[in-house]
């Protein structure tokens, strides 16, 4: 296991784990919602023998503090954006599940600089529509009335493949726990800003690095003819869809995920 780091970003103290050749080029793995960095190990393990690879929590979530700043998309691609400066990062490929990707897709539209290469992994560039919004706040409202337990019950329908509730039993049982050690208002804070984000769709067309988008083939949540659409817009771009799995690929099928991903990064110029 690789021991945890800490370092102050933006007026807050970000915790990260961090594998492999200190001096390579570096890739940061950020977590989709709610989890945390601990759902990158088995990349840290496989990329860490040739790159260097960073998992760390956003803010709020797993050890990184919170603060009492109103949490947006906007305020973790800052985080994101002034931790690259703060491990004096000039630039990395940037891996984000999910909300993940959100927050990646708002940060390279700051700073393009800081960018060698992009993984959309289950993610999507859209806003949520209104009635999306709509449903997150009835949530916020149902975890403040009822805590936790529901809503993690619910949650891991939509995030795992049928198939994996049988095959990676032991993934659904860490992310089960995930959610239920997050703290029900840190869920209910960023809940509140994935439903005030704002769309990155129109932005596509102008990203100038590579970019894999990755979607499970069973995705419900971002599924594969968003990560399609998403691929077909950015001009240098690959798409891979990972069979027999739902929204958490890199959890459900890690061998397929690992090796498509050292594929793409191994042809990036890190440095
Ligand atoms: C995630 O996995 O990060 C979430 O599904 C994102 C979202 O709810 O929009």
């Amino acid at each position: 296991m690789h021991s945890e780091k800490r370092i102050p970003v933006n007026g807050v103290e970000i915790s990260y784990l961090e594998a492999g050749v200190a001096d390579a080029g570096a890739v940061i793995f950020i977590h989709g919602f709610p989890f945390n960095k601990l759902m990158w190990t088995s990349q840290l393990e496989a990329l860490g023998k040739t790159f260097r690879c960073i998992a760390y929590d956003v803010r709020g979530h797993g050890q990184s503090q919170a603060s009492d700043v109103e949490f947006s998309i906007d305020l973790f691609a800052d985080d994101l954006l002034a931790f690259l400066d703060a491990l004096k990062i000039k630039k990395a490929v940037v891996c984000g599940l999910s909300m993940g990707g959100y927050i990646a897709l708002n940060a390279i539209q700051k700073q393009p600089e800081k960018f060698a290469a992009l993984l959309l992994v289950d993610t999507q560039c859209g806003a949520d529509t209104p009635e999306g919004r709509e449903k997150r706040m009835k949530t916020i409202a149902f975890i403040r009335k009822n805590g936790l337990e529901v809503y993690a019950e619910e949650s891991l329908k939509n995030l795992f493949a049928p198939a994996s509730f049988q095959t990676r039993r032991q993934a659904v049982q860490f992310i089960h726990q995930t959610i239920l050690q997050t703290p029900a208002e840190i869920i209910c804070r960023t809940l509140q800003a994935l439903a005030n984000r704002t769309e990155r769709c129109a932005y596509l067309s102008t990203i100038n690095v590579p970019v894999c988008v990755v979607v499970g083939s069973e995705d419900k949540i971002t599924p594969p003819a968003v990560a399609q659409k998403m691929a077909a817009e950015i001009p240098n771009s690959t798409l891979i869809v990972i069979d027999k799995a739902g929204h958490l690929t890199n959890l459900e099928e890690p061998e397929v995920f690992n090796k498509a991903v050292i594929g793409f990064v191994k042809n990036i110029k890190l440095q």
